[in-house]
């Protein structure tokens, strides 16, 4: 029987440990996990959504703080298009955070950023311009385009020096939508290094509709490699999504994926960004605790757990301090959410927005719980105290688990 250590994945000339762990965003993967898994010769992700955001936590810059005091005065106008990015600030806060993250690097393996097209920032092509090439500039090994089509993403960048030297792979979970990727990006004259196929057990936006239950990540996988195939596309295939032990990875890659890309074990490690009492909140859910909805204003569904605080919650839209999901109109859906409920209940105090959830604020403040569906299975994962509290394990635990692994077996801490 195999372990995930007897296969690599070959990108360009690294060889790499065939395991990807994949962004999650505001900082969810952080700079640390990703650096666990480059040290130990696998792929980590950044991410680059809310990266001014993210500075500020990690660099005591004072971007959100400053955007805030310049669009104070719209706070409660509904109309938030004035609220802008400054280019160059959105630039220099994507600099420092890959710059930090590439020069801290140890050991053999790759660190990418996640990028989400859907983060459209209130002018989604220059947004997405400026934290690809700034990424670029910073040094990022690879991008991997996420939370869109990305048709018009490579056109953004082939003018960049490291055009063909950046490792640059997309998310999809469709054959078409790869189809429609590649005739889109093939005036560019590049092909993607590889390609996540994410399936409907993710954590975080699904590329589904609310009828993810009738689609399986093997016959998606399958499906993409058969037609690689008959065009005599060599692209390295990635499977995510429910690929929960070493053993759930070698079926994959047996069958011809390149890697897998995992996130949900990582959850619950020290160096994940996630606060410790939501880790035991991951830790003791069970099935029926964990929903796929759409209150996520992007209108892709997303999985989260039920009791994240971030469901119903009315709080006031903070376009001003965050803004990230405004659209090119800078329209939101939470936005029109928020101001019916106002109108609905003029005199009350807290409103409760039940369709739609302000997004931008309660990731940055950890308090929308998305998970993978198989996040009841954490708690098969570790040890349980005295105190009934969960032991938070080491991403290297995780890690080597999902390499060493066989026979379904999950090593204990
Ligand atoms: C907490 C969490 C947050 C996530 N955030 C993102 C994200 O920001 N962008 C993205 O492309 N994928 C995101 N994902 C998806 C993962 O990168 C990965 O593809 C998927 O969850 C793998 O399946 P698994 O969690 O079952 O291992 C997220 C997943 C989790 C669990």
């Amino acid at each position: 029987m195999k372990c995930v250590d007897d296969f690599r994945l070959r990108l360009g000339q690294h060889e790499l440990v065939p395991i990807m762990v994949g962004g999650m965003g505001v900082d969810i993967s952080t700079a640390e996990l990703s650096l666990e898994a480059a040290r130990l010769g696998g792929v980590g992700h950044i991410s680059d959504a809310m990266v001014p955001t993210v500075s500020d936590r990690r660099f005591k810059t004072k971007y959100v703080k400053d955007k805030l005091r310049q669009y104070k005065f719209n706070v409660a106008n509904s109309d938030k298009s004035v609220v802008q990015f400054n280019m160059g600030l959105l630039a220099e806060a994507t600099t420092r955070h890959v710059a930090s993250t590439m020069e801290a690097k140890r050991g053999p393996g790759l660190i990418f950023i996640n990028c989400m097209e859907k983060l459209t920032m209130n002018a989604p092509k220059e947004t997405l311009r400026v934290r690809l090439r700034a990424a670029m500039d910073a040094g990022i090994d690879g991008i991997t385009l996420a939370a869109g089509l990305h048709l018009g993403s490579f056109a953004l960048i082939e003018d960049h020096p490291r055009f063909r030297d950046v490792k640059l792979g997309i998310i999809v979970s469709s054959l078409r939508a790869l189809q429609l990727f590649l005739k889109k990006s093939a005036r560019t004259g590049r092909l993607p290094d590889y390609v996540v196929v994410e399936g409907p057990l993710a954590g975080g936006h699904l590329g589904f509709g609310m009828d993810w239950a009738e689609y399986d990540l093997a016959t998606i996988t399958a499906e993409i490699q058969a037609w690689l195939k008959t065009e005599q596309l060599d692209i390295p295939l990635i499977p995510a999504g429910g690929i929960f032990t070493g053993t759930d990875a070698v079926n994959f890659l047996e069958a011809g994926a390149a890697a897998v890309q995992v996130a949900t074990r990582f959850t619950v490690t020290h160096e994940c960004g996630l606060p410790e009492d939501v880790q035991q909140h991951y830790f003791t859910s069970d099935e029926d605790d964990i929903e796929v909805n759409q209150i996520s204003p992007t209108g892709y569904p997303m999985r989260m757990l039920k009791s994240s605080p971030a469901i119903g919650d009315g709080i006031r839209p903070n376009c001003e301090a965050y803004g990230y999901l405004l659209d090119a109109k800078g329209n939101c859906q939470y936005i029109d959410a928020y101001n019916r409920e106002v109108a609905l209940h003029p005199d009350a105090k807290r409103i409760k927005v039940m369709d739609k959830t302000c997004l931008c604020t309660h990731m940055r403040n950890f308090d929308c719980w998305t998970c993978g569906h198989y996040t009841y299975r954490l708690k098969d994962t570790t040890r349980q105290g005295d105190d009934g509290r969960y032991q938070i394990l080491t991403a290297e635990h995780v890690f080597k688990d999902y390499q060493f692994s066989k026979d379904n077996t999950i090593a204990l801490p």
